[in-house]
């Protein structure tokens, strides 16, 4: 096992899907994986390796944040030989050009990080997705009826606080053409090109920071299985 994931090499498939929350991992799991097994229980981190129309594929937690995130990452590329990660989560819309429930499939991510400050030694590094992941996504979801008009493909801003102490600079960044807020996307992209694998994130708007909607659990529930559909279809193809 390594150092945060309690799994044997081989237990984990080279395609994961990586929600933030370890609950949604079993929810993954047992929603749309055939003969998911658990590979990993190490802080209540749960990941699990099943089938998907035939497919291995497994379904690994990051929980909050780019630091949290880079620790699995990091660990899946490096010791279980994970060739894709596909983030399916939840994000903050920041422009009324989005609506809550709407589906983010982020082609870059901004991040006020210092994690890339210090890696590029105060460059600006420019965290992308994978093309081919990024145009299979958005092929995928342009086929679903019930996304019609809500799938936007662009920036997401990958900030390390949900509570934002200067709102006004994120703000900001919509005049940029950042869509959405989350806390995950740049560390995951930065790390696929640093060790050669794809990576996507595929976010739905839980909040709203221009309106202050906000969706139920329940309805969370709802809109993430599309999203988890449209990474399966990418990933697996
Ligand atoms: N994820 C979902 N909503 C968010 C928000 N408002 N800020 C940061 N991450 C989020």
């Amino acid at each position: 096992m390594s150092t945060h994931i309690g799994a044997q090499p081989g237990d984990i498939a080279p395609v994961v899907l990586m929600p933030g929350d370890p609950l949604r991992a079993r929810w993954i799991a047992e929603t749309f994986l055939d003969d998911a097994r658990c590979y990993t229980e190490v802080r209540g981190m749960y990941g699990f390796t099943g089938t998907w129309r035939g497919q291995r594929v497994s379904v690994q937690g990051s929980g909050m944040g780019q630091p949290s995130l880079a620790i699995y990452v990091n660990e899946l590329f490096t010791e279980y030989d994970v060739q894709s990660v596909v983030r399916v989560g939840s994000c903050g819309a920041l422009t009324e050009r989005l609506a809550i429930r709407d589906v983010v499939i982020a082609s870059g991510a901004c991040t006020d990080s210092s994690m890339n400050r210090i890696a590029f030694e105060g460059l600006d590094y420019a965290p992308v997705a994978d093309f081919g992941l990024l145009r299979d996504a958005a092929a995928a979801a342009d086929l679903r009826d019930d996304l019609e008009g809500r799938v936007h493909v662009g920036l997401l801003f990958s900030s390390d606080s949900f509570y934002a102490a200067r709102p006004e600079l994120t703000a900001r960044m919509v005049d940029y053409g950042v869509l959405a807020v989350e806390m995950e996307a740049a560390a995951l992209y930065t790390l696929a090109a640093k060790h050669g694998r794809r990576a996507l994130a595929i976010c739905t708007v839980s909040d709203h920071i221009v309106t202050g909607e906000e969706t139920t659990s329940q309805e969370r529930e709802q809109t993430f299985a599309p999203m988890v559909e449209i990474a399966l279809e990418a990933s697996l193809r």
